[in-house]
């Protein structure tokens, strides 16, 4: 895996996009994967802000995000449809028609989620897949002991991830105990992926992800078994990590290895 470890969020951030930025520029046609949550808010911001100033468009991108509760609808103020169209979509050039999110409120969220692996094989796969990190190492709502093997399906999440998701919702026994999510395999299968994670929060999830054992304990860990993964870390969330200086040798200042492509 490759770890590039910025300064600060901000630096993280504009370090993600550039990744982003870069491959829309030279894939126009490129299949996005997407994640929610607090920590991708900023990286919306920059990309539609490279939208708006740098004329970076996403007009003949196709995205697949990575999950959506059971039991809300597209406009439920809380969905993470509503999540996208107001942190991204709405901001920049998408045809909404290229943009794909699982059905919180398919009548068969089982039949749901396999509909949607099809729709994802059928645009020729995901080209890059940017994560998220829960503080129990989840990706997606991949929590752990989810297999390793698994494909897009139904998640039952564990308090600790609805507690952390509570802030969105008026009370916590409205927090969805739910969701549809894309497995670890479906997760593994996407040509590379791109990890972000900012704030000590993190600081274990990340650890145990980069370092720690190959194990379903942690769902993020199983990315050390994919050839092209790359995480995105300010300084923060790399605290518990025991090979910073190596990282840092590697990957002066989050930049390329002089190995790769700049
Ligand atoms: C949710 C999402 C994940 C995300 C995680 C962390 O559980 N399903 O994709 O990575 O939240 O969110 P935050 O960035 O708010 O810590």
């Amino acid at each position: 895996m490759k770890v590039l470890i910025l300064d600060n969020a901000e630096a993280a951030v504009r370090r993600a996009a550039d990744i982003v930025a870069r491959l829309v520029g030279d894939r126009p046609r490129c299949v996005l994967g997407l994640a929610t949550g607090g920590t991708m808010l900023p990286l919306y911001d920059e990309l539609g802000r490279r939208h708006v100033s740098d004329g970076l468009s996403f007009a003949q991108v196709a995205t697949f995000n990575l999950d959506e509760y059971i039991g809300l609808p597209p406009d439920h103020a809380c969905s993470y449809h509503t999540y996208m169209r107001e942190a991204f979509f709405d901001r920049i050039d998408i045809d909404p028609a290229r943009t794909h999110l699982p059905r919180g409120d398919a009548d068969d969220p089982q039949a749901e989620s396999l509909a949607y692996e099809a729709r994802i094989a059928d645009a020729g796969g995901i080209d890059l897949q940017v994560l998220g990190i829960g503080q129990n190492g989840h990706i997606g709502f991949n929590e752990p002991t989810s297999s390793l093997g698994s494909r897009t399906r139904i998640k039952t999440l564990t308090d600790d991830t609805r507690r952390a998701n509570r802030r969105f919702f008026d009370t916590f026994d409205q927090t969805p105990r739910h969701a549809i999510t894309m497995g670890i395999a479906t997760i593994l299968q996407s040509r590379a992926c791109l990890l972000l994670a900012t704030g000590a929060a993190k600081a274990e999830a990340v650890a145990g992800m980069v370092e720690g054992p190959l194990s379903a304990a942690c769902p993020a860990s199983a990315l050390q078994l994919h050839a092209d993964a790359t995480a995105v870390l300010d300084r923060d969330a790399a605290a518990a990590l025991t090979l910073v200086d190596y990282y840092e040798t590697v990957h002066p200042g989050g930049r390329e290895s002089v190995f790769d492509r700049t």
